[in-house]
């Protein structure tokens, strides 16, 4: 794989000019919009980049973008990610543009998703700040493990950047949003989960669930990124009463609190 995103990155600097970012953001489904904030100066469409992944029909928009802030900060953003659920393979699919990223000289991540609630006292909408995660899929360093890129037993200890989750907090204040700051449970999909599980997911320690971050997390710590991440919360469930969840209702919540999310992660990349 070292050669290839290798090869990804050579192909990515020569499309954009040796463009250089330092700060990664990757869109959950709804929050595309980010973008549209932002001054793009280069586009390239997944499917002409070799080597990544070739985006399923149903997918997102699927490109990655290059954007200069007003502090000068170069960021690069990924619009559409890979889910497991998809039937991408987790080791060389799903977390292949983190490695990617790195190549190109990445040194933060930002992550974003929307997420199931099961900690009672979050409603729908809220935007909860990511302190923590329990991985429930497959790990993305299952295999051999190459040396040049990482560590075989990579230390999880403080995956999420505790400076990174202090400054969205004050950016959060600054703005007059209120925030929560949570553990994210992820999940294989594409079942939502049932009354049952919510309840365990809440019992051994998290506040919302959703079905990616996870690997792509798990790979930026392993490469040595600091990572941020935060979820809008999409639905609520895992009381008494067992709650129905659609894909059309986590699209209208998320829908909802985008400005709000989109306006945090601007100041949050204009501060970092
Ligand atoms: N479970 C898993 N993933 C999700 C959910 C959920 O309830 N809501 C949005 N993504």
């Amino acid at each position: 794989m070292y050669e290839k995103i290798k090869q990804t990155a050579d192909y990515i600097r020569q499309k954009t000019n040796d463009f250089k970012p330092e700060i990664a953001v990757i869109l959950g489904s709804g929050l595309g919009s980010l973008v549209d904030e932002l001054k793009m100066e280069y586009e390239i469409s997944y499917k002409e980049i070799p080597n990544f992944p070739v985006p399923t029909v149903h997918g997102h928009k699927g490109a990655l973008l290059f954007a200069t802030l007003n502090s000068g900060k170069r960021v690069m953003v990924m619009q559409g990610r890979f889910h497991y659920y998809e039937g991408y393979n987790m080791r060389t699919e799903v977390v292949y543009p983190v490695y990617v990223m790195k190549e190109l000289g990445i040194k933060t991540l930002i992550v974003s998703n929307a997420a199931g609630g099961m900690n009672l006292s979050y409603n729908v909408g809220d935007i909860m700040l990511i302190k923590d995660h329990i991985n429930l899929m497959p790990s993305p360093l299952i295999g051999p493990n190459d040396d040049r890129i990482g560590p075989r037993f990579p230390d999880m200890h403080a995956a999420y950047d505790k400076e990174l989750l202090a400054l969205a907090h004050r950016v959060a204040d600054k703005r007059g949003v209120a925030v929560r700051e949570g553990v994210y449970a992820g999940i294989t999909g594409p079942c939502f989960e049932t009354p049952a599980e919510y309840k365990w997911l809440r019992i051994i320690g998290a506040d919302a669930v959703g079905m990616s971050t996870v690997p792509e997390v798990i790979i930026a710590n392993y490469l040595g990124l600091r990572i941020f991440g935060l979820s809008v919360i999409s639905d609520v469930g895992g009381g008494d009463e067992p709650v129905e969840v659609s894909h059309e209702e986590v699209l209208a919540a998320v829908e909802k609190a985008v400005p709000v999310l989109v306006g945090l992660v601007k100041d949050i990349l204009e501060d970092i």
